[in-house]
Parts: structure tokens; sequence; C-alpha cells
């Protein structure tokens, strides 16, 4: 096998599945060597035998992002096994969806902890392990198009998005002098089990997303993983930016597609 990121070593937090497993698949099949992570060993360790069974390289870790040490643990592991760290893509995201005015601090809490702080936690590692070895990298986190907007009874998720959105142009510029490129990738709607979670407690259809979005379809999960590998390949004097991929979505405003 290979490709794009031959020798190169990628972790993709939250690769259990939808779009994290998605990335980790995408950068195996282009050479890379993959960390696949999750809350769970076994979780980690499928998506890693399905890596392996395509003939790629991947050492499953069981990390909780929302803590630093287990964060920090990760970058260890995967310098221990594979030497070096090249890319990071923090994806682990959850949502807890509710009324502001009703919202338990706990699960405000939970929320901001992986979908913000996790990120900070996983750039951070990530960070000083690349300054360490002083020849660049690249650092890939997954926002949302919610990052920029505002959708009900999404607080903390939309409260974290922004958040990622704005730490990644901080981290862009902190670490531009150690050719670190840091970058966020904000989807739009992507079916994986995070949507279907939304659709059970909002009570949309699928129709209703396909209507709303111009191309007129979700977006899938390899479409994500084409743009987080352009946004790790350091190929493209971006850095700082956050590429919304949400099949025109946030630009559309009404009656643009001809129905
Ligand atoms: N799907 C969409 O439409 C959409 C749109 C915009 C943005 N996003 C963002 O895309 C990212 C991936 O979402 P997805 O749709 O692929 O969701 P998903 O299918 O629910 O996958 C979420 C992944 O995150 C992992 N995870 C959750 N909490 C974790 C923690 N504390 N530590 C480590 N891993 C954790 C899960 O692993 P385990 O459960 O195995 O631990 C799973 O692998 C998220 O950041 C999400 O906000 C998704």
């Amino acid at each position: 096998m290979s490709g794009r990121f031959d020798g190169q070593t990628a972790i993709v937090t939250g690769s259990s599945k939808g779009i994290g497993k998605a990335v980790a698949e995408a950068f195996a099949a282009e050479g890379a060597n993959v960390v696949t992570n999750s809350r769970s060993y076994d979780r980690a360790a499928e998506a890693a035998a399905d890596i392996e069974a395509a003939g790629g390289t991947a050492l499953p870790v069981e990390t909780d992002v929302s803590d630093p040490d287990s964060v920090a643990a990760l970058v260890d592991a995967t310098v221990e096994e594979f030497g070096r760290l090249d890319v990071m893509v923090n994806n682990a995201g959850v949502t807890i969806i509710g009324p502001a005015e009703e919202m338990d601090p706990a699960d405000w809490q939970q929320v901001i902890d992986v979908d913000l702080s996790g990120v900070f936690y996983g750039s951070q590692a990530a960070g000083r392990q690349l300054i360490d070895q002083g020849d660049g990298g690249a650092i890939v986190n997954v926002s949302s198009m919610m990052g920029s907007m505002g959708l009900g009874r999404r607080s903390p998720y939309c409260a974290a998005k922004g958040g990622v959105d704005n730490l990644t142009r901080t981290l862009a510029v902190e670490w531009a002098e150690h050719d670190i490129h840091v970058n966020a990738l904000a989807p739009g709607y992507i079916k994986t089990a995070i949507t279907d979670q939304s659709q059970e407690s909002a009570g949309y259809t699928d129709e209703d997303i396909e209507k709303r979005t111009p191309l007129g379809r979700y977006g899938t999960t390899e479409e994500m993983a084409n743009c987080v590998l352009f946004l790790a390949a350091r190929d493209n004097f971006v850095t700082g930016e956050v590429l919304t991929a949400d099949g025109g979505w946030t630009p559309y405003a009404w009656g643009s597609r001809g129905d």
C-alpha cells in the first residue's frame, strides 16, 4: 500500500464509528500508520481490525478525550509504537439536546469537556510532540457548521463548536513558527449516530434535511474524510481556516434551488 501519507503517523480521536472511522480508514488507505481511538478499547480495536483487514496499519488506544492525562497517554502510546506523530485529528464529539433554560449544568459541562476541552487537550498533547520533533505537522479539528450558527436546544454544542473554530485560529497563529498547520472542518448534516440522535429528539425527517440542503442530500463520511486529508496534507498554504463542508446549507437563503 502506498499513498500521500506514506511513512506518516495519524491519530484520529473518536474513530470507532462515523466520521472518525472514515477518516482513519482514509489515512490508512493513503499509507499512514493510524491510531484508532474510542472510550472503549474493544471498539477502537474493531476499527483497527477493519483497517488491518484492508491492508493498513493501525494501533487501537482507549482514551477519554475529556481527560488530559488520557490524551497525553494516547500521544505517548503512538510515539512508542510508530516513533513519531505527523497528524492529529481531534474528531471525538458528543451532543446533549435540550432547552437552555432547563439545561443541567452537568450536561453543559460534559459537552464542553468533550467537544471543546477535548480538542484543546488533543491539540496540546500533539503540539508538544510536534514541536519536540521539530519538523512540523498538522492538526485538524472537527467542528461543525453549528459553530457559526445558532441551533435551538443545542446551547453547549454550538458554544463548544464556536470555541473550536476560534481555538483553531489561535493555535494556527501560535504554532506557525513550528510549521504546524492547524485547521478545522465544519461539516453540515452527515448521516451518523449523532444525526440519528438529533433526528429522534427534534422530529425532523431525512426529507427535511434533503430539501434544506442545496445539494439535495446528506454528506457522506467519506466526503468528510477527503476534506480532512486535504487539510492535513500541508501542501496548500492553508492554516487557521475553518473549511465548511455542508452541501450549501450555510449559504442557502431561500428559493435558490429552483423548486
Ligand atoms: N454527523 C454530523 O452530521 C456532524 C455534523 C457536524 C459535526 N460533526 C462532528 O463530527 C465529529 C464526529 O461525529 P460523528 O457524527 O461521526 O458522531 P458519532 O458517529 O457519534 O461518533 C462519535 C465518536 O466520538 C467518540 N467519542 C465520544 N466521546 C468521546 C470521548 N470522551 N473520548 C473519546 N472518544 C469519544 C465515539 O467513540 P465511542 O462512543 O466508541 O467512545 C465515536 O467514535 C463530532 O465532533 C461531531 O460533533 C458531525
